[in-house]
């Protein structure tokens, strides 16, 4: 993708990943616009990047997402870049006694917000010079961790979608993949507690290579080469990678 000049809106732009993204795109002389649902965090993202403009919006929740969309359209008419970056991380167990998946919110923030975004704010991105949609998957979404099976599914599902969406639009808007690995942010505190993953990877590390890999205007990001890892990958290569990821 062009990495300057462009209006770009990063869902989940106030931590982690998606943080770190809006500051290397401010860097890069963007607009740029962020957007999660506590204002503390956005208030200290808006603290550290002061030319990021900041929208309150809970992207699992359809009048947020409708506010969103018109404030855009309103305030942002340039917008050409679409960074659907936000997402949720749980545990989940099917022995134990539960009887709260949180409204399911894990599909609804990872899978569904993207997809309403993508169709309302299509049209205007299209509209703009450089059309690009970036969606975030991971590389639990081709090796699922059993532990986490509906963040897993929801990410396999952004992948699938992705591509598909690309074929549609190849013709228009650039889309692009981001897989990432495991990273050193906040994403499943209850996770990170039972120590789940080895978070060696620091986040504007891991951001960093993901802008190298922009710049060379690849489609699917993977960190290092994992994507040849994933791509030369037989199904027998799947299932043992899963069966390890899953008897640690
Ligand atoms: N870190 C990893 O190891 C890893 C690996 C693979 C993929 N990913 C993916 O990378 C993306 C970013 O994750 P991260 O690791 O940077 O996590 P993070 O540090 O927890 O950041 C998540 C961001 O999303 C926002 N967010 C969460 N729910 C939202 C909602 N309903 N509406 C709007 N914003 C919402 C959060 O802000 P609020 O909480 O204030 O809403 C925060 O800004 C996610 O899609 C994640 O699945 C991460």
């Amino acid at each position: 993708m062009k990495l300057n000049n462009n209006t770009i809106l990063i869902t989940g732009g106030s931590k982690g990943i998606g943080f770190e993204m809006a500051k290397k795109f401010l860097q890069l002389n963007n607009k740029v616009i962020i957007c999660g649902r506590s204002e503390s965090a956005l208030k200290s993202a808006k603290n550290e990047l002061k030319d990021v403009y900041t929208i309150k919006c809970d992207i699992s929740n359809s009048n947020d997402r409708k506010e969103l969309v018109e404030t855009i359209k309103k305030e942002f008419p340039s917008l050409n870049v679409l960074v659907n970056n936000a997402g949720i991380q749980r545990d989940v167990n099917f022995n134990s006694n539960f009887d709260d998946l949180h409204n399911l919110d894990e599909i609804s923030i990872n899978f569904e917000g993207p997809i309403f975004l993508i169709k309302e704010l299509l049209p205007l991105i299209k509209e703009n010079n450089n059309p690009c949609i970036i969606n975030v998957s991971s590389q639990l979404g081709f090796f699922p961790m059993a532990k986490m099976p509906i963040y897993s599914a929801t990410k396999a599902a952004m992948h699938s979608f992705t591509k598909s969406l690309r074929h549609q639009l190849k013709d228009s808007v650039e889309v692009i993949e981001i897989i990432p690995p495991a990273v050193d942010t906040n994403l499943n505190p209850e996770g990170r507690k039972k120590g789940n993953f080895k978070f060696d990877l620091k986040t504007p590390e891991y951001v960093e290579d993901v802008f190298e890999k922009l710049k060379e205007e690849l489609l699917e990001i993977c960190y290092k080469d994992n994507l040849e890892n994933i791509n030369n990958s037989t199904k027998k290569d799947i299932d043992s990678i899963f069966e390890k990821m899953n008897n640690r």
